[in-house]
C-alpha cells in the first residue's frame, strides 16, 4: 500500500540503476548485523555484571567478610606468606565502614582473601615442587633396566602415552641402542685424538669420569666455562679442550646417526643414568634462567601455523593420527618424553634431545634452533626440570 503511494521516481531509479539498488541492500546488512552485535554486547554485559555486583547492604555482612579475609590472613601467614599487600586492603575495608560504604568494604575483603587464598595456593605447589627436588637429591637413584622403569610408570599411571606401543614395549629389552651404548663405552675409554686422553678425564658435573646420575642433573652450569651446558655442548667441550679434536673434526661434527661418535658415546653416557630421577639443580642463577627462558618458549605461539609447544603438549590424551601426545604437565609422562638418547624405530637411528627438538620446531614449521645454541639449552632445561622427580627411561623406545 505505502509503496504504491510513493512517487515513482524513487522506484524507477532502483530499477535502473543496479549499482544503488546494490548499494542500499549493503547499506541494510551490516546494520542489521550491528544491531544483532549490539543486543548480544548488552546481554554479555549484563551477563558480565550479574557476578560483579554483590550489593551489601547491612554492616554484618560487610563485617563477617572482614573476618573472614583477617582469618584467611593468619592462615596465609601461618603458611608462610609473608610479603602481601592484602593489610592494606583490609585495612582499607575498615577504613570505609563508618562512612556507611559497605558494598566497597565487602568487596576489599573478598579481594583480600582472594589474593591469600591464591597466594597459599601458589606457596603451597611451590613447596610441593621443591619438597620433589630435595627428595630426588637425596634419593639420588640407582640404575634401573629401561623396560623396568617403564613398566613401573605405566603400573603407577595407567597413562594411555606410555602404554600405546605394545610392540615398542616387547621390542625395548633388544633395542639397538644397546649396541650404540656399548660401542659408546668402548670410544668413552679409548684414548683419543691428538692429545691422546680418554673421556674419563671429562668432568659431566659429578666429577671426571662419573657417569652414573650424571645426566639427569643436565643441563647444569660448569664452572670451568661459565655457562650452562647439556650433554651434547659438553661432549663437545671435552673432545675439543681434551682430547684436542679440532670442531670440524668428524668426531665432533658429526652429531647424528646411529654410526656416529656423538650418538654412540651420548647414548652411553645417559644410560648411565637409567632410573635416576631427573634432578637440574637449578642452584645457580644461570641455570634458572635459562629454565625461565624455555618456559617462555615452551607457550609462545609463532610461525604460520601459530603454534606453541603447549598447543599439543599440555594436555592429556591429545592425538595426532595414532600417535597419543605427551602432557607436560604430568611428569609421569614427560620423563619418558625428554628420554633421549632414544633408538627412533622409523627412523632405524637413535636419536638426540638436540635432534629431537629440531624436529619439533620443524613440525611447527618454525625456523630450527641451532645445537647447542642457548636458546636450545633453554628449552631442554625447561624440558628436564618439568619431569623433576620421575625416573628417566635410558635408553628409551620410539616409534
Ligand atoms: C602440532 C603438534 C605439536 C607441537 C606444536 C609440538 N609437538 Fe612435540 N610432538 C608432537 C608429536 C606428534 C610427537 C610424537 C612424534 C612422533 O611420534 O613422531 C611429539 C613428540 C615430542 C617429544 C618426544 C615425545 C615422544 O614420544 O617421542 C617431545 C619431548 C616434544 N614433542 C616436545 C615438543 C616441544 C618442546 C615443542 C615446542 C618446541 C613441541 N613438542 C611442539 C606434536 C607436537
Amino acid at each position: 500500500m505505502l509503496r504504491k503511494l510513493l512517487p515513482m521516481p524513487l522506484r524507477s531509479r532502483h530499477e535502473v540503476s543496479g549499482h544503488a539498488a546494490n548499494q542500499h541492500q549493503q547499506l541494510h546488512l551490516p546494520s542489521g548485523r550491528a544491531r544483532r552485535l549490539g543486543r548480544a554486547a548488552l546481554v554479555l554485559l549484563l551477563v558480565a555484571l550479574i557476578p560483579l555486583t554483590v550489593w551489601a547492604t547491612t554492616r554484618e555482612e560487610a563485617e563477617s567478610a572482614i573476618s573472614e579475609a583477617k582469618q584467611m590472613r593468619e592462615e596465609a601467614i601461618a603458611a608462610g606468606v609473608t610479603e602481601s599487600p592484602t593489610d592494606e586492603m583490609i585495612e582499607q575495608a575498615e577504613s570505609v565502614l563508618p562512612s556507611r560504604q559497605y558494598t566497597r568494604a565487602l568487596q576489599y575483603a573478598q579481594w583480600a582473601w582472594r589474593q591469600d587464598a591464591m597466594a597459599m595456593r601458589l606457596l603451597a605447589k611451590e613447596e610441593a615442587r621443591a619438597a620433589q627436588g630435595v627428595a630426588a637429591k637425596a634419593a639420588v637413584g640407582t640404575y634401573q633396566e629401561p623396560i623396568d622403569v617403564l613398566e613401573g610408570l605405566i603400573a603407577r599411571t595407567q597413562s594411555e602415552y606410555l602404554s600405546q606401543s605394545d610392540q615398542n614395549l616387547m621390542m625395548m629389552p633388544d633395542s639397538p641402542a644397546i649396541w650404540t651404548a656399548s660401542d659408546g663405552e668402548e670410544l668413552f675409554k679409548e684414548p683419543r685424538g691428538p692429545n691422546n686422553v680418554s673421556l674419563e678425564e671429562c668432568d659431566f658435573g659429578k666429577g671426571p669420569g662419573v657417569l652414573e646420575g650424571a645426566y639427569v642433573e643436565m643441563p647444569r652450569y660448569f664452572e670451568d666455562t661459565g655457562k650452562v651446558m647439556d650433554l651434547e655442548t659438553r661432549l663437545i667441550h671435552c673432545m675439543v679442550t681434551l682430547q684436542g679434536f679440532s670442531p670440524d673434526d668428524p668426531e665432533v661434527k658429526k652429531r647424528h646417526g646411529s654410526g656416529s661418535d656423538h650418538m654412540k658415546l651420548q647414548t652411553y653416557i645417559a644410560s648411565q643414568s637409567s632410573g635416576f630421577a631427573w634432578n637440574p639443580p637449578m642452584d645457580h642463577p644461570l641455570e634458572k634462567a635459562l629454565r625461565d627462558a624455555g618456559q617462555v618458549m615452551f607457550y609462545r605461539r609463532a610461525g604460520k601455523a601459530d603454534f606453541a609447544c603447549s598447543t599439543c603438549h599440555a594436555a592429556s590424551g591429545k592425538r595426532i593420527r595414532a600417535s597419543v601426545l605427551p602432557n607436560k604437565n604430568v611428569p609421569e609422562e614427560w620423563t619418558k618424553a625428554i628420554s633421549w638418547p632414544a633408538f627412533r624405530v622409523g627412523h632405524d637411528h637413535v636419536r638426540s634431545s638436540q635432534h629431537r627438538l629440531r624436529g619439533c620446531y620443524w613440525q611447527m614449521r618454525q625456523p630450527m634452533p641451532i645445537a647447542g645454541s642457548d636458546a636450545s639449552i633453554a628449552m631442554l632445561s625447561y624440558w628436564t626440570d618439568a619431569a623433576r622427580g620421575q625416573p628417566a627411561i635410558l635408553s628409551d623406545m620410539k616409534r
